[in-house]
């Protein structure tokens, strides 16, 4: 199942065009010219930050310069780049799809430019007929070129040329947590490898809420979770992100935007959104991790097509767990991880934010866990030939060996990169400054209503 496409205020082709017309959003200067090529930026204080805001009203004083002279290095590509580079967007690059549009892998080398790094790449059109438009477009730009996190997908450039919007992203082999998830084809994800999973995005999460000026996701589900080679995953697609409250204030009010069984049941009641509203999101995500089904399934019957709905109660259950566990999993997980994982979801889970546990305190609830590896060793097993349209069993139990022994050696570097880095600091004893976050204008959702996008089937 592909997400629905991302429908969040329905625009349409007129109204696309009526965004373009804002000329003042994006000047020409934007347009790939000999003067600004590539955008290099020199770090600036939080109380510099460029918001959305800033770039989404009308009659806003600033131009694309001060966009490019904010933004951590990212490179402006004509089409004809991108064209090339993905070779005409032929199907054989093709590497997903969500409310955006298709993306494609690509190369980009110094034959393309001069002083490009040679890497893959995964680059997003913007579908000229479907739903999202511009905003999604800038939120992208002006989040991801600002905010540089290990879990957080590297934005390496973007194109805005004509009616084209494309953007450029660092490429991700293992492609989407969903599919990897609850694709059938392939073999499933151990235990170890979900905790990583979740552990990597909390962290994303959590430096997302505490930038000086938060910043609420609005859209965490699988298909926006992608993992590199050993598992690491990244929050991409920024496209309905948003600014926190400012101030004094407690939420921001926007038009109920996301995707249906991951958005927190307030913020689809009222319109109110917190960072909380992520942390029940994310809530769901964990959720899916242990047991293996999707957050909405029409196909099941009563209740348990809504996941949270059936499957919350059993979550502070220890004793009724392993009924609700992935069986794919094959009973091999540690049984205090799960109950720890369960207890951590079903808080999360809850229906008022107030209760729900705050990011940084997912992530420091979720490290431990990875330690516990009181994992019962696999079922015995004969080295027999699967039918012809899969892979031998044996190769997928060694494919599942592989990525512990990855996951584990990507475990000993990132501890002993956080004990270097604490030496540094204590060294240094200076506050590491952070990436710059922007405030987004909200306002520009209010009059576009109201929509829940359900998955797509
Ligand atoms: N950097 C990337 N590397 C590999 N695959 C990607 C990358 N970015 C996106 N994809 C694939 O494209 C799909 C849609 O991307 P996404 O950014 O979520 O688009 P949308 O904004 O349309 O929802 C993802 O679920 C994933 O399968
Ligand atoms: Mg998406």
């Amino acid at each position: 199942m592909r997400e629905r496409k991302t429908t969040n205020f329905g625009m349409t082709k007129m109204a696309l065009k009526r965004y373009l017309s804002l000329k003042n959003i994006i000047p020409s200067c934007i347009k790939p010219q000999s003067s600004c090529p590539k955008v290099h930026a020199s770090k600036q204080s939080p109380s510099q930050r460029l918001s959305l805001n800033e770039f989404s009203h009308t009659g806003s004083p600033l131009s694309l310069t001060d966009l490019s002279n904010s933004l951590i290095s990212l490179h402006v590509f004509t089409f004809k780049e991108l064209e090339l580079i993905t070779h005409r967007f032929s199907k054989c690059n093709f590497l997903g799809e969500g409310g955006f549009g298709p993306v494609y892998k690509g190369f980009i080398d110094d034959n393309l430019r001069p002083g490009l790094k040679a890497r893959s790449v995964a680059v997003k059109v913007l579908d000229l007929d479907g739903t999202q438009g511009h905003r999604e477009w800038l939120a992208e730009v002006i989040f991801l070129g600002q905010l540089k996190h290990p879990h957080l997908v590297n934005l390496i450039g973007y194109c805005y040329e004509d009616e084209h919007r494309l953007l450029v992203y660092e490429y991700m082999e293992r492609g989407n947590l969903e599919d990897k998830l609850f694709k059938r084809d392939g073999p499933p994800l151990p235990w170890l490898t979900r905790l990583k999973i979740a552990l990597g995005t909390a962290k994303g999460l959590a430096f997302l809420h505490e930038e000086e000026k938060p910043v609420i996701y609005r859209d965490f589900k699988t298909s926006n979770i992608l993992l590199d080679m050993a598992y690491n995953a990244k929050v991409s697609d920024f496209g309905l992100a948003t600014d926190g409250p400012e101030g004094e204030k407690s939420h921001v009010t926007t038009a109920v935007m996301g995707t249906e069984g991951y958005a927190a049941p307030e913020y689809i009641t009222t319109g109110h959104l917190t960072t909380m509203s992520d942390v029940f999101s994310f809530g769901v995500v964990l959720l899916e991790l242990l047991t293996g089904l999707k957050s909405v399934d029409k196909s099941r019957p009563g209740r348990e097509k809504n996941l949270v709905e059936w499957a919350r109660p059993v979550l502070k259950d220890p004793y009724k767990l392993d009924a609700i566990m992935d069986p794919r999993l094959e009973g091999q997980y540690s049984t205090e991880g799960v109950k720890k994982a369960a207890a951590l979801a079903y808080q999360c889970l809850s229906n008022h934010p107030k209760s729900r546990l705050t990011m940084s305190n997912v992530v420091k609830a979720l490290e431990p866990l990875l330690d516990l590896t009181d994992i019962p060793a696999g079922p015995f097993v004969y080295r027999v030939p699967a039918d012809d349209n899969s892979e031998p069993v044996i190769r997928k139990i060694e494919q599942r060996e592989e990525e512990l022994q990855i996951v584990k050696k990507e475990e000993k570097k990132e501890k002993r990169r956080l004990a270097r880095r604490k030496i540094r600091r204590i060294r240094v004893r200076v506050k590491p400054s952070r990436s710059r976050v922007v405030y987004s204008d909200t306002d520009l959702y209010k009059a576009l209503g109201s929509s829940l996008y359900a998955p797509k089937h």
